[in-house]
């Protein structure tokens, strides 16, 4: 199926889509035992980092076999491109859909941005994600100003046909220092005023039934990432701690598991029922 319309179909039933990002052979495979075992789709997202730690080819093939290994419908992602022309390098390495983040220009820039690669992104059939006002980023700090606007939100999505917008509704990339409380209301009306796919980013650390909420009042894409990183480094260094295994192969499945369990668990809650 296209993303467009899984996403679309999951929309209408007021359910979410997962997207994980992976950096390895062993959290891509952490994820999609998850997705395999729960028979759900999932949306697996590189970052330019991801990109740049793996090389640009390796990563799209081994999310790619990944997914026919384990008998997993998915789709390939970039994750918060900050470039025109990463975004142009993805499309040609054949991504499924490419993400411009002009969340940090201004309005006007940031239509322009993303309605280039909105352009070109069509010579491919890829989705595009763009994002409008602004989820803060690993290490930021985060406040009520940058939340997105619905007027803004209709305009936006009107004048780039873009397919899904990330909006800043309360949540934040990372771990929180206190809960986070999202803008449901905002969320709602940002709903009824545009047809694209909204898309919660900085999922991790969120309480699940936050995130239910949210799917239930217009969120179909839900990104995680940190919480991945977390559990699979966590369980990494408690088998290490106490361990002379130099066999890689017999160290990392341990911490490969865990992420298996956090995503099954993931995949129940953006089912939404
Ligand atoms: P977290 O790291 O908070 O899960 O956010 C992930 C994300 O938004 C990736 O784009
Ligand atoms: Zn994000
Ligand atoms: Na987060």
């Amino acid at each position: 199926m296209k993303l467009k319309d899984q996403l679309q179909e999951f929309t209408s039933l007021k359910r979410g889509l997962l997207a994980t990002n992976f950096y390895n052979l062993e959290t891509l495979h952490g994820v999609l035992q998850a997705a395999s075992d729960q028979n759900e789709p999932i949306i697996l997202q590189l970052t330019q980092s991801s990109i740049d730690y793996m090389g640009l080819k390796t990563a799209v093939n081994l999310g790619r076999s990944g997914l026919e290994q384990f008998g997993v419908e998915g789709w390939i992602h970039l994750d918060h491109g900050g470039s025109v022309e990463l975004a142009q390098r993805c499309l040609d390495a054949g991504f499924d859909s490419v993400m411009i983040d002009g969340s940090e220009l201004s309005f006007e820039e940031n239509i322009k941005i993303t309605s280039e690669v909105v352009k070109r992104a069509k010579n491919y059939g890829a989705h595009v994600e763009a994002e409008l006002g602004f989820v803060a980023k690993l290490g930021q700090s985060h406040g009520q100003q940058g939340f997105t606007q619905p007027e803004e939100a209709r305009e936006f999505v009107e004048a780039t046909g873009v397919d899904a917008l990330a909006v800043a509704i309360g949540t934040a990339h990372g771990f929180y220092k206190e809960e986070p409380k999202l803008d449901i209301n905002l969320l709602s009306k940002i709903a009824e005023n545009t047809p694209a796919t909204l898309v919660l980013h900085g999922s991790s650390g969120v309480p699940h039934e936050q995130v239910q909420n949210a799917i239930s009042n217009g969120i179909c894409k839900i990104n995680l990432a940190t919480e991945i990183k977390n559990i699979f480094m966590k369980t990494l260094k408690s088998q290490l701690s106490n361990n002379e295994e130099i066999d890689l192969r017999k160290v990392f499945p341990v911490a490969t598991s865990a992420i298996t369990g956090l995503v099954k668990e993931k995949l129940r809650m953006v089912r939404n029922d």
